[in-house]
């Protein structure tokens, strides 16, 4: 068996595939007529995840969400409302907030001249308000809104202020992810990678597993990628199912759980000897014993279904965002266009953990992965924001995890290449169906806006 595709339709909604093709070349990865194009149709037209809904828990937090040229100032209101504004001063176009996350009291302030707005874009004060001669109209000069939504613990704005809701956007998927009770995780890690690859090179890469048995062979030894279930949905979003706590079917069976594998049967509590000759049970060992566990550490498996228990599922959210979705942690990474360069991107990972009660047992801690996401999450601190370029993933200096970092090892080369005069177009495989789907929404997007039909 191989990879299964399926085109699922939200709620029995009849829409139409794409009628247009993608050419995936030169002009389409590296062109600015392709980014410009892009800006207009589809940044400025979609939801899109701006953050993580505990940046703004209490009144007078706030953060900023940079997108190309961009930038998109959400923040918690007196009243308990959310406000998402262009974080740009209506005096003379000064950046208003330029911290990334934090706290004001009750007004943002512009550094340059002191114009003050309340939390909800209102303008406040005016220094010098009398030299004004025409006069100012405070309901005239009010920030500029976006349209903002919380769900699932996370923030979505959309520039299109006539734009349908997320539900619209999102259909069913929203139900899909709603067992893993991501609104309830905490962030552990908030990590930025400055990238020499086009933003759509980089959701290239996570939208297909051919690439897995070349670039991570340590993936045979824990996953089943050859078999991944793929759909399809509306708009552009795909997911992956892929089978976790079993090995690559392609490769001879060995007799012992390889230790990947082991690692991860011990961290829950199973005896990889027990299963000697047997690995084909492992899967579903794993999803009982994390049941009968998930009690003992204070995490509640009831919620999810034995595959989710067990897999890792991953959904590519049109246009920018990979999450991958497991049980006890989430991976939110999110490909941000550069402001001119089509070549660069800013590639964004949020490591989203379930608060586990880390005195239940030694599982918790070892569910939780790594210590110092436990540390964070036992302290209730939010993590720093670490930036930081390629170079510094290559030399080993940091890590985005080890399949990320191999990811990342390549993607340069891949936007290299396709300024070559010897690289015509992509050729795609059955198995490499989402990146088609992901291109042939977006050439529709660039035609008409589907979402509002
Ligand atoms: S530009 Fe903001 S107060 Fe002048
Ligand atoms: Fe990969």
């Amino acid at each position: 068996m191989w990879q299964q595709n399926n085109y699922v339709t939200f709620n029995g909604a009849a829409l139409p595939m794409p009628t247009a093709k993608a050419r995936l070349d030169r002009e389409h990865y590296a062109g600015a007529t392709t980014m410009q194009q892009e800006w207009d149709h589809v940044w400025r037209k979609t939801w899109l995840l701006a953050g993580v809904e505990q940046d703004v828990a209490e009144e007078g937090d706030f953060f900023t969400f940079d997108l190309g040229r961009e930038s998109i100032l959400i923040a918690r209101t007196e009243t308990g409302a959310l406000s998402a504004v262009y974080n740009v001063c209506q005096h003379r176009g000064n950046r208003l907030q330029m911290l990334p996350f934090g706290s004001v009291l009750d007004s943002h302030n512009c550094p340059y001249h002191g114009w003050s707005y309340h939390l909800d874009g209102r303008l406040k004060n005016v220094p010098d308000r009398e030299r004004f001669s025409q006069g100012i109209d405070c309901a005239q000069h009010a920030l500029k809104p976006v349209q903002v939504r919380a769900w699932a613990g996370l923030i979505w704005i959309n520039m299109d202020l006539d734009a349908p809701p997320l539900e619209a956007f999102l259909g069913s998927i929203m139900d899909e992810l709603a067992p893993y009770r991501i609104e309830q995780m905490k962030l552990v890690r908030d990590q930025s990678c400055k990238l020499d690859a086009n933003w759509k090179t980089v959701i290239d890469n996570f939208s297909e597993v051919y690439h897995v048995d070349f670039i991570h062979a340590q993936h045979a030894s824990f996953v089943n990628c050859r078999d991944a279930r793929v759909d399809l949905y509306p708009f552009g979003h795909s997911a992956f199912r892929v089978d976790g706590y079993v090995i690559n079917p392609r490769y001879p069976v060995p007799d012992l759980p390889p230790p990947i594998l082991a690692g991860a049967m011990e961290a829950i509590g199973l005896s990889p000897e027990d299963y000697r000759g047997r690995i084909d049970d492992v899967r579903a060992a794993a999803q009982q014993q994390k049941r009968k566990i998930g009690a003992a550490v204070g995490f509640d498996y009831g919620t999810l279904s034995d595959d989710q228990v067990s897999d890792i599922w991953q959904y590519n959210l049109f246009p920018n965002i990979i999450m991958t979705v497991k049980p006890e942690e989430v991976w939110i990474m999110r490909p941000r266009p550069h402001p001119t360069d089509p070549d660069k991107c800013v590639f964004d990972k949020l490591t989203l953990a379930m608060p586990f009660d880390a005195r239940g047992s030694e599982h918790a801690l070892v569910l939780l992965g790594d210590p110092e996401a436990a540390r964070i999450m036992t302290s209730g601190e939010r993590p720093e924001r670490d930036i930081f370029t390629q170079d510094k993933v290559n030399d080993g200096s940091v890590s985005m995890t080890q399949t990320v970092d191999q990811d990342i090892y390549y993607l340069p080369d891949m936007q290299a290449g396709m300024h070559s005069a010897g690289f015509d177009a992509a050729v795609l495989s059955d198995d490499e169906n989402r990146i088609s789907h992901f291109h042939d929404w977006l050439a529709m997007w660039l035609q008409a806006n589907p979402l509002r039909g």
